[in-house]
Parts: C-alpha cells; structure tokens; sequence
C-alpha cells in the first residue's frame, strides 16, 4: 500500500469515489454524480491523502486549513475530515496508516491543534484526541416568546437570504474566532459553501451600529419547524434580538429549534419559556466533536492560570516527552526538559482534555488518561480551569 498526497485536480477522479461510497445514500444517478462533482470545488484547499493497494485507489483522509480559538488565542487547526476506506480494503490498518501519515504532515506544517467528529471516538482517542461537548438543541413554541414581541430594545435586526448576507455573516465569524473558546473557522474557499447553497435564511442583529449576532435558518412547511442553526452571538442582548425576531413567526411555526453551545441556559432566556433542551450523541452519525494538541511549544504564550507542573507527555508520535509547563507569568512557558522529575504522566487526550478545558485533573486520572500528583493536579487546575469551548464548524 502506497500512499500519496492527490492534486486538487484528482479529486474528483480519485477521492469523490470513496467519499460518496462512505458518506453518502449511494449507488448514485449521474445528476446526482454531477452535483456531488460540483461541491469539490470547495474543498480545495484541503490537503488529500491518498491510499493506493497496487495503483488502485482504496482509502482517503483530508485535512482542512482552519483556524481556532484555545482560550482567547487563535491558532492554525487541521480539521481532519473524509477519512475513507472502500470495504475490500478495510481492516488492513489503512485509516490508521493515513490518519498518522496526516498528523505527521499537519504538525510539520504548523497546525498546532486539530479537530475532528469522529465515527468513534476510541479510535481517534489513540491519535491523541479528547471529545469536545456536543452542541445542543431548545426547542420551544414561538407563542412562549411573546412577552418579547414588544419589549424595546436598542438594536434591531436584518433579515436577507444567506446569499445576500454572506459577507456579513462570514465577517461575524471571524470577529467571534478572535473571542470565543473553542470556537473554529473555515478557509474562505471553503466557508462560502452555505452561500451557495440556497438553502439558509439569515437573521442579522445590529446595535449601536455594529453587527452582534447572526443566525442562519430554515423552515420546514407552515405550521412546521423554524430550524436555527447556531445561534451566534455576543451577549444577552444579541440573543434577544434574534429571539425578538423568530416570536414574529407565532402564526406561521409550530415550533422553534435552535442550536446552541452546551454553556447555553435556554431555559433562563425568558418567564414562561417551556423548553426541551437536547442533545444526542451517537456513531457515526451523531458524533460530539473531539480535538488535540499537535504542538505543546506552539501553545506557549497561552493565557493560564498561576501554576507549575513537570509533565511527561507519553504514549505520542508528535509530542511524547518531558516538559515544564509555567504559568505563573499569567502566560504559558513551556519548554523541554530532562533534569526534574516529572509530577504527571499525560497521554494526549488528557493533556488535551485540561488545555481545551473539558477534563479537570482529576477526569484525567479517572478516565485512565494519565497520573497526576495531588500538587500536579493543584497547578493543573489553576493553570487550566474548566471552559466550556463551542466549536461551531462542523465538518
Ligand atoms: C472507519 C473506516 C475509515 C475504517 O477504515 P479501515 O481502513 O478499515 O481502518 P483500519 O483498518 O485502519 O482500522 C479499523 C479498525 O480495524 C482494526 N483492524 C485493522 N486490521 C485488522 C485486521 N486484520 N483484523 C481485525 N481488525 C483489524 C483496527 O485495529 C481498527 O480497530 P481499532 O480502532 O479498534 O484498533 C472505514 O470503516 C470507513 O470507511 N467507514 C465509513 C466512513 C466513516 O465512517 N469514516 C470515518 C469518518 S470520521
């Protein structure tokens, strides 16, 4: 088995065949080969990895150029995405021979941290990565909103298709990559797929002249659903804005459905809100997100907590090794080290699990992702405390 990085150009060609098997409802008609041929165009910018048993194309993996923000610093990310095998070729260690084969290429490259939805986390949990909370849903009825139909508020909101609206949407974005954790972008020529898709509308909510918070939506039918995609925004009054706007579908929607991060309280959003929150996760269709670290030096700088650790990194192609971790500048310092003796033993996953803010040290030692000393896990949870990150792309 041979493998080797394909052209843009052979995408088409040599990947969409095996993507089409795995992800999509296939066999497929030659219209529908036609619009599958089309939607290529915005990926790329993805780098491709191609596996070949004697010259003949089994199994793919892509990584896509984005950016990510880990605890208020945004850092270039490889999402990894489309990992493939035709069936007479799996079980033969493939995936896995392309999955590190990527890895090695995204760290040489400078991605510093890399996420993925995984088809099962224990698998991408040996290549280092730890899951991400999943995003959830509220669902609730437009005619509970009604306290807010008329309530003043000092903004107001737009409302195009997302066609129209893309450049502010797109700006939105890149505005909330640079505060929000966890939060990920994609490449331009990837990004603009939703405005090409003709099948969002978008909600705009601006006040004191600038952009605040924006969602994309969909209606299912009257009397159907009004179905939100994430809700972004930058605060309460964002939130009721947009909110203002969905209550003015009281005579058209049966229902609302909006998506929302998991540090999201939608049951706190208004008196008399009946509210199902949701969130499902199951494989491979429902997955929660998972991410990693690909560089620790490539973290430095990082705003922390006062601590001090003496980690070994273990069990790692990329990472593995001994390192101080000093936050007490307030800023991460960390270099390589051979002389102390380390106070934690991490695997990735866990190393990963305390930078992105989802495992305490604690999670760490009970979950069977490292060994951590009582004054380790001291420094570790002052250095990195919890947050909840919000991923947003998906992928
Ligand atoms: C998921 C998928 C990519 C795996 O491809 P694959 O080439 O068969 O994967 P690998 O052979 O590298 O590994 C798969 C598993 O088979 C095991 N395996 C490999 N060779 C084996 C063999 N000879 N006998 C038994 N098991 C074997 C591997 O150990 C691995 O299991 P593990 O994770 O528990 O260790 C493939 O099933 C697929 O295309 N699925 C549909 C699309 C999809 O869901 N993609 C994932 C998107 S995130």
């Amino acid at each position: 088995m041979k493998i080797r990085q394909i052209t843009a150009a052979e995408r088409v060609t040599l990947s969409l065949p095996i993507q089409v098997y795995a992800f999509e409802s296939s066999p497929v008609s030659d219209g529908g080969w036609e619009q599958l041929s089309a939607t290529q165009r915005y990926y790329e910018s993805h780098l491709s990895l191609l596996a070949e048993e004697n010259g003949i194309p089994v199994a793919d993996v892509s990584a896509v150029p984005m950016r990510q923000n880990v605890r208020g610093t945004v850092y270039q990310m490889a999402g990894v995405a489309g990992l493939a095998t035709l069936p007479p070729a799996r079980r033969k260690g493939y995936a896995r021979a392309l999955v590190t084969e990527l890895l090695g290429q995204m760290r040489d490259a400078g991605n510093v941290v890399s996420a993925l939805y995984p088809f099962r986390p224990s698998f991408y949990q040996r290549f280092g990565y730890v899951g991400l909370p999943r995003t959830r849903t509220a669902a609730f009825a437009p005619s509970d909103l009604a306290g807010l139909l008329h309530r003043e508020l000092h903004g107001d909101t737009a409302w195009a298709p997302i066609s129209a609206g893309y450049e502010t949407y797109r700006e939105f974005t890149l505005r909330l990559v640079a505060e929000r954790h966890g939060f990920a972008v994609f490449p331009d020529s990837r990004a603009v797929q939703i405005r090409d898709s003709e099948d969002r509308w978008l909600v705009t909510a601006r006040a004191n002249g600038e952009v605040v918070g924006a969602a994309t939506y969909r209606i299912t039918g009257h009397g159907g659903d009004l179905v939100v995609d994430d809700l972004l925004t930058t605060g309460p009054l964002a939130r009721a804005l947009l909110l203002q706007f969905f209550a003015r579908h009281v005579d058209q929607v049966a229902r609302i459905v909006v998506t929302v991060g998991a540090d999201e309280t939608p049951e706190l959003w208004a008196t008399d809100l009946a509210v199902v929150i949701g969130a499902r996760t199951s494989f491979p269709e429902s997955p929660a997100p998972m991410a990693r670290i690909l560089s620790l030096e490539g973290i430095a700088g990082m705003a922390v907590g006062p601590g001090f650790a003496v980690v070994d990194v273990v069990e790692d192609p990329f990472i593995a090794g001994r390192y101080v971790l000093d936050g007490r500048t307030g800023h991460l310092v960390v270099h390589r080290e051979q002389n102390l003796e380390p106070a934690a033993t991490l695997t990735v996953p866990g190393l990963a699990g305390l930078i992105y803010g989802v495992l305490d040290p604690e999670d760490v030692v009970v979950r069977g992702l490292g060994a951590v000393s009582a004054e380790a896990a001291n420094n570790l949870r002052a250095m990195f405390p919890r947050c909840t990150p919000y991923l947003f792309a998906s992928f």
